[in-house]
C-alpha cells in the first residue's frame, strides 16, 4: 500500500466520491439553477479508464469506500461495467461501492448493478406527494422513484438503503412524520438534510429547517425515540423509534458542521479533485493524466491537494455567502440531461 491521504489537521481520508456525469434527468431547484448549468464538453469528462486509474491509486492510498455520484450517475453509459471494474479493487482494500441516485431511471438496472458489486444505495426523494415532487424537481416521475425504492428494499445484495430528504420550509417540512412512518416496517434509513446554499439555488436562511426543530417535532409524536451510535465521520446523526425496523437521521450541514471528522475527498466528472464540498479550489487530475504524468507525479498532486485542505468549510467563516459550483456540478450530489 501507498502512504495514507492525511491532511495537516491529521484527518485521514478513506472515502472517495466520484462524480460520473454532470447531467441529470431531474431539475431539483436546490441543486440546479433554473437557467441550467454550462456542461463541460464531452471530451473533458473522465473516461472509464481514467476513473479506474485514479480509483486504483486512491484505493492503494487507503480509500475503502467509493461513492458514485453525479449529476445523476445512472445516466452514464456502461455503469454496470464500471462498477464491475471497481469491484475488482476489493483485492486492494476497497470494501464498499455506494451510489447516490435520484432513482428515476434505476429500477430496471438496479439488480444488475448490485450483481456487479454495488453495495450501498442512497436515494434522493424529498416528498411523498407527486404534485410536490413536480414542483421540487421540475419534472414528472414520482412513481418511478417509488418503484426503485421498492426494488432496492427487496435487493438482497444491498447492505443499506437510505432516503435523502432535503427539507425546505413551507414545501415539504409538513411531511416529516410521514417519512418517519416509512421506517416502521421497512429496513430503511430516512435522512433529513438541511438545505445548503450553492450558486443559483435560491437559498435563504429562512428556508432552512434546523435539525433540532425537526427532532423536537418528531419527539412529540414519538417520545421514546433514541439516538443510535455512529462514527464521527458520518454526515448523519441517527435515531430510531423503538420497534421500527428502520431509522432516521439528520444531516445538519448548516447548524452543526462535521468538518473536524471529515474523511471525504471528491473527484468531479471533469476530473478535478475537490478536497472539500465548499472549496472552490480544484486541481485537475485529468490534465495531469493527459499530459502523461506517471503515478508518482499524480500522487504528489493528490497528496498536496489533501494537505492543503482547510480546517472547516474550506476556510470560510460564513458559508451563507458561498460562491461555489452549483451542487449538480460538484458531485456531492447528483444531476440533468
Ligand atoms: P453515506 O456514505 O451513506 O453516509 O452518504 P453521504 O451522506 O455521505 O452522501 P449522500 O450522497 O447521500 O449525501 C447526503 C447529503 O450529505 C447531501 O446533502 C450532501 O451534500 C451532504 N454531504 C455529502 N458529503 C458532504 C461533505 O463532505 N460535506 C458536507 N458539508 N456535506 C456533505
Ligand atoms: N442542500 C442540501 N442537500 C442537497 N442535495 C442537493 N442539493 C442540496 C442542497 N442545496 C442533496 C441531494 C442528494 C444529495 C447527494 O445532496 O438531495 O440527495
Ligand atoms: Fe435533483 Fe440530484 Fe438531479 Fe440535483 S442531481 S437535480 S438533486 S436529482
Amino acid at each position: 500500500p501507498l502512504p495514507e491521504l492525511v491532511d495537516s489537521f491529521k484527518r485521514k481520508h478513506d472515502y472517495l466520491r466520484i462524480s460520473l456525469t454532470e447531467r441529470c434527468n431531474l431539475r431539483c431547484f436546490y441543486c440546479m439553477p433554473s437557467e441550467g448549468v454550462q456542461l463541460s464538453p464531452a471530451e473533458h469528462i473522465l473516461t472509464d479508464d481514467e476513473i479506474i486509474h485514479l480509483a486504483t491509486l486512491f484505493v492503494r492510498s487507503g480509500i475503502t469506500k467509493i461513492r458514485l455520484t453525479g449529476g445523476e450517475p445512472t445516466i452514464r453509459k456502461g455503469l454496470s461495467t464500471l462498477i464491475k471494474r471497481l469491484d475488482s479493487l476489493r483485492s486492494l482494500g476497497l470494501t464498499s461501492i455506494a451510489m447516490t441516485s435520484n432513482g428515476l431511471a434505476l429500477h430496471r438496472q438496479l439488480p444488475n448493478l448490485v450483481d456487479s458489486g454495488l453495495t450501498h444505495l442512497n436515494l434522493s426523494l424529498d416528498t411523498l406527494d407527486p404534485f410536490k415532487f413536480e414542483i421540487m424537481t421540475r419534472r414528472l416521475g414520482h412513481d418511478a422513484v417509488l418503484k426503485t425504492l421498492g426494488v432496492a428494499l427487496s435487493c438482497r445484495g444491498l447492505q443499506s438503503v437510505k432516503l435523502n430528504v432535503v427539507v425546505v420550509k413551507g414545501l415539504n417540512d409538513s411531511e416529516v412524520l410521514d417519512f418517519v412512518n416509512l421506517t416502521r416496517d421497512r429496513d430503511l434509513w430516512v435522512r433529513f438534510i438541511e438545505f445548503m446554499p450553492f450558486s443559483g439555488n435560491k437559498w435563504d436562511r429562512n428556508k432552512v429547517v434546523p435539525s433540532a426543530d425537526l427532532l423536537a417535532m418528531i419527539r412529540k409524536r414519538h417520545p421514546s425515540i433514541e439516538q443510535v451510535q455512529t462514527v464521527p465521520s458520518d454526515t448523519a446523526r441517527l435515531w430510531k423509534v423503538p420497534g421500527h425496523k428502520g431509522g432516521i437521521g439528520f444531516i445538519s450541514s448548516m447548524s452543526d458542521h462535521f468538518c473536524s471528522s471529515c474523511n471525504r475527498l471528491r473527484i468531479t466528472a471533469d476530473g478535478k479533485i475537490k478536497v472539500c464540498l465548499f472549496d472552490p479550489k480544484e486541481i485537475s487530475l485529468r490534465d495531469e493524466m493527459r499530459r502523461g504524468a506517471n503515478d508518482t507525479e499524480l500522487l504528489e498532486v493528490v497528496r498536496s491537494a489533501v494537505w492543503g485542505k482547510k480546517e472547516k468549510h474550506a476556510g470560510m467563516d460564513n458559508i451563507d455567502t458561498v460562491s461555489n459550483r452549483p451542487m449538480i456540478l460538484i458531485g456531492a450530489v447528483i444531476r440533468p440531461s
